[in-house]
């Protein structure tokens, strides 16, 4: 077992996931890390080795995610901190127009997910009574617009789950709801088109967020925070 800060990380194969992993590790932390791509999954293992570990996991596979999270407790311990990160957002659209399919994905994903991975992963960390638990939400978990409403049901859902599962975990844990900001990204570029370009990347954003969440502990507990701009 290394004796260096364990972050899990899901959703690294591209966007603030991957500009996160590579930010923790080049801190000094050891990062664990899940997405669904094979290649991407390949080309971090490639350009990080043990004791870092990348894998192929679906967030909305309890049963995946559930062999993924023994396998890291097993090799790495209890995470210092758990980052749910991994989203999909629905293409624009009136949510009128949402295929029944497209809906389900976009709940499986960033709803069933993120509980998918709390359930395997939380109580090491509860049974250690230590480490911080960051969902990420968005501006649109706090607000809404037109033609997002699949995803912004999801990010509203984020924001009520992880202020509840706040009030259940011990003194000296935190469980915090994060909006990252505006970044552009694969999935900014998804429902901003071309207006994406004008916000900074994620290996710009990366620089900011990280300290920001490495400062977060027990009293952030259940407070809904946004990374500084
Ligand atoms: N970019 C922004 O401005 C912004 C604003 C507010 C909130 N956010 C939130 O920030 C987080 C990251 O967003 P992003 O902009 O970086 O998005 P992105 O570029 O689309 O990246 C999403 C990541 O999640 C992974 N992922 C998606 N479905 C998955 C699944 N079922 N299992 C495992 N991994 C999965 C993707 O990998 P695979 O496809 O390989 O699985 C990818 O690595 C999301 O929670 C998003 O809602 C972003």
């Amino acid at each position: 077992m290394s004796s260096s800060k364990v972050v899990v990380i899901t959703g690294v194969s591209r966007g603030l996931g991957r500009a996160m992993a590579e930010e923790f590790i080049q801190r000094g932390y050891i990062v664990a890390g899940c997405s669904r791509s094979k290649s991407a999954i390949a080309d971090l293992t490639r350009q990080f080795g043990p004791p870092h570990g990348f894998c192929v996991v679906d967030v909305a596979s309890d049963k995946d995610v559930k062999s993924w999270a023994e396998a890291i407790l097993k090799s790495h311990g209890p995470p210092d901190l758990l980052v749910n990160n991994a989203a999909i957002i629905n293409r624009n659209a009136p949510l009128w127009k949402v295929a029944a399919r497209e809906f389900d994905e976009v709940i499986d994903i960033n709803i069933k997910g993120v509980a998918n991975v709390i359930r395997h992963f939380v109580p090491a960390m509860v049974e250690r009574k230590a480490g911080v638990i960051v969902n990420f939400s968005s501006g649109w978990g706090r607000a809404t617009d037109a033609e997002v409403a699949p995803y912004c049901a999801t990010k509203w859902a984020i924001e009520g789950l992880t202020q509840a599962l706040a009030q259940e975990l011990p003194d000296g844990m935190a469980a915090v709801p994060v909006n990252p900001g505006i970044i552009n990204t694969a999935m900014l570029r998804s429902c901003f088109g071309g207006s994406a370009f004008a916000y900074p990347t994620a290996e710009e954003w990366a620089k900011k967020a990280v300290p920001f969440l490495l400062q977060l502990g027990p009293r952030d507990n259940g407070q809904p925070l946004t990374v500084p701009g």
